[in-house]
């Protein structure tokens, strides 16, 4: 199976990490590729992604085909030493393709057509559309597949369209066909019982559009699946294509960070890389490295721990929030240097250069508008002289392991998201990083994990909020526990079975067991803007969640709740090697808790006593120092190293100026 690896350590030459970003050249007058190209070389610029939103150029009419540009873009690119990453152009048809086929159109809940004159709109189910990007995709691998410069390729660009559309109503029933098999399971799966819903024919189910009031939960949850698996389908029919062209080059798609609509696990799987695109606030330092650590472990994860790629990130400002804030001298570098210290061995932008024209003629490239003379563009040369200095040493190592596993399932995550909740605040996407936040300021290793993994290596798994689990998982915690394992689990979890039906006694039985818990009576969710937005937990308080439970008999509890309506109930548990938290602890107090979990369990963070704002990583044998703070810190490590960056010999202390990183090897 052809891996990234093929690519940063080809045979016989050094290894070395990728680096460069979208290029769209189409964009701009020919007579200007060279001089990018010769940018590019300087910055030390190994890669590019070419043809991602080119389908109109490329097919300007049904069934024609221009390839003439990209074939001179092709082998120009390829004189210059620079690699290509293609990609298949499918996120965005050209406009005749929904003037001839308006089915190739999604529609939004509320039968809204999503016309072109943007990009992604396009119908998954639509035949038509898949008739088209399939003939489109056959071509251009057929055309490339021999071509030098091409080393992967890359499946339209982050899947994230749904559709409510006739085309989805038709293939969702099939889909629903294929997983009931007759409509009485439906029904009964789905409760259908209840105000009336009872299907008596297939084609009375629609997709959950816009209704008078709440939907059908199950409904709603399985089309979110439905989704999942039918822009799956889009993937793979592509990468089936190039893969018969070149079945020795790698193939993947980018996704967007953690968005809800992709079970990322399930795509995962399906990738010779895991790409992602990945787009913190500069306007706050310390919380972008957060989400860039928080993606960085998760995508590592979905790779199986091999090495990931970012497949876009921004240089500078994006254009899409409210204020965008570009970069201060030195955090793009460092979150470079970060993404690469947790495990990617290829760092792409969102793009080489910003466009004149269109949509995102504001978004920042690795050149500015400022052009060769901008400071962007002389980080973009730092950066590239960085990057490769470490390949080298870098490329194809691992982040050791096996460290925190911290449980995440986006099923479980789609049916908490239902509009019939307990809490408009709960959401395990939150709670998840929040989790993964407290771990990280403790400075202790994460990985992300599914609760159906095997977890036996893991001295300890962290499951913050899982409102649906499955048989397997239970059985998987309870096998966890049993062989050694120690867990730290929080509240609202094992509420749910697959079908989103509530399982009695607050939680399920056998993890009730577990965590030494009888039942819950009663969830109560603190309101973040109320008067009791705070429940007083003894030692710390207690946010957004609190639950009136009664412990089973051999079950410690470690603190209880004062005053208010659960006065006296427990607040968190210890049975056994279990902890149960049935409030969201204030961050300090969550860092503490999870801190002490980790050290009974025997994980202690990467480098005790860092200074305020430094990251310590691993990866292979290399520690990567990583400063997000502005103001200069020294850093104590024991020993002589020699900084790989700068090559300087360090002695016992590494001073890290405002944004400063330091690679440091044991020294010869
Ligand atoms: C996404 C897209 C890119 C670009 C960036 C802008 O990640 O994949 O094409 O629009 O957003 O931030």
């Amino acid at each position: 199976m052809p891996r990234l690896d093929d690519l940063t350590r080809p045979p016989g030459r050094p290894a070395r990490l990728l680096y460069g970003g979208d290029w769209n050249p189409e964009q701009w007058p020919e007579e200007t590729w060279a001089e990018d190209l010769r940018l590019m070389r300087r910055a030390g610029v190994t890669t590019v992604t070419l043809g991602v939103f080119s389908w109109a150029r490329l097919e300007p009419e049904p069934g024609a085909r221009e390839f003439g540009w990209l074939d001179r873009l092709m082998d120009l690119t390829r004189a210059h030493g620079i690699d290509v990453v293609l990609a298949t152009p499918t996120a965005s048809p050209p406009p005749w393709l929904g003037r001839r086929h308006p089915e190739t159109l999604p529609r939004d809940e509320d039968g809204r057509t999503e016309w072109w004159g943007s990009r992604q709109h396009f119908a998954h189910s639509s035949e038509a559309y898949r008739a088209h990007a399939a003939a489109i995709t056959e071509d251009l691998a057929a055309r490339y597949a021999g071509h030098p410069a091409l080393v992967m390729w890359h499946i339209n660009n982050e899947y994230c369209t749904y559709d409510w559309g006739d085309e989805a109503a038709r293939t969702f029933r099939g889909w629903l066909r294929d997983r009931y098999g007759t409509l009485d399971a439906l029904n009964t799966t789905w409760g259908t019982d209840f105000w009336s819903q009872r299907y008596a024919s297939w084609d009375e189910i629609l997709p959950p559009r816009r209704a008078h009031y709440l939907r059908n939960p199950s409904h709603v949850l399985d089309f979110r699946r439905y989704t999942s698996d039918l822009l799956l389908e889009c993937y793979r029919a592509e990468r089936d294509i190039v893969r018969k062209h070149t079945p020795h080059l790698p193939v993947t798609t980018n996704f967007m960070p953690f968005w809800s609509g992709q079970d990322g696990w399930a795509w995962a799987a399906e990738e010779d890389v895991v790409s992602v695109d990945v787009y913190p606030d500069p306007a706050d330092p310390r919380a972008g490295a957060h989400e860039n650590a928080f993606v960085a472990d998760l995508t590592r994860a979905e790779a199986g721990g091999r090495p990931w790629m970012v497949m876009e990130q921004a240089a500078g400002a994006v254009n899409w929030r409210t204020v965008n804030r570009p970069k201060p001298e030195g955090l793009n570098r460092l979150w470079t240097l970060q993404a690469v210290a947790r495990g990617a061995d290829a760092v792409h932008f969102f793009q080489w250069r910003p466009s004149r024209q269109g949509a995102e003629k504001f978004h920042s490239g690795m050149i500015g508008h400022s052009g060769a003379r901008g400071r962007g563009y002389r980080e973009t040369v730092r950066i590239g002289a960085d990057l490769a200095r470490l390949g080298p040493r870098v490329a194809g190592s691992r982040v050791p392991g096996p460290g925190i596993a911290l449980l995440h399932d986006w099923h479980s995550w789609w049916a908490g998201r239902h509009e019939g909740a307990l809490s408009g605040h709960l959401d395990q996407g939150d709670l998840v990083r929040t989790w993964h936040r407290a771990l990280w300021e403790a400075g202790l290793p994460v990985t992300l994990a599914h609760p159906h993994h095997d977890l036996a290596a893991h001295p300890l798994v962290v499951l913050p909020h899982l409102y649906l689990l499955d048989d397997t998982a239970v059985a998987n915690l309870e096998r966890y526990v049993a062989g050694g394992g120690r867990l730290v689990c929080g509240f609202f979890t094992g509420v749910a079975d697959p079908h989103d039906r509530i399982r009695p006694g607050g939680m399920d039985a056998r993890l009730r067991a577990l965590l030494g818990i009888d039942r819950i009576d009663e969830w109560w969710p603190l309101d973040p803007d109320g008067p009791d937005a705070r429940a007083d937990c003894g030692t710390f308080r207690g946010t957004l969640w609190s639950e009136e439970l009664v412990p089973a008999p051999g079950a410690e509890i470690l603190a209880s709740y004062r005053g208010g309506p659960l006065d006296g109930r427990p607040a968190v548990l210890r049975h056994g090697r279990t902890r149960y938290l049935s409030t969201l602890p204030e961050p300090r107090a969550l860092r503490t808790l999870l801190a002490e979990a980790a050290h009974e369990a025997g994980i202690h963070p990467v480098v005790t006593g860092l200074p305020d704002g430094v990251e310590a990583v691993r990866r292979g044998d290399l520690l990567f120092l990583l400063h997000h703070g502005r103001d200069p810190v020294t850093v104590r490590v024991p020993g002589r190293h020699r900084d790989l960056l700068t090559g300087a010999t360090v002695d016992d202390t590494v001073t890290l100026d405002r944004f400063g990183a330091a690679v440091l090897e044991e020294h010869p």
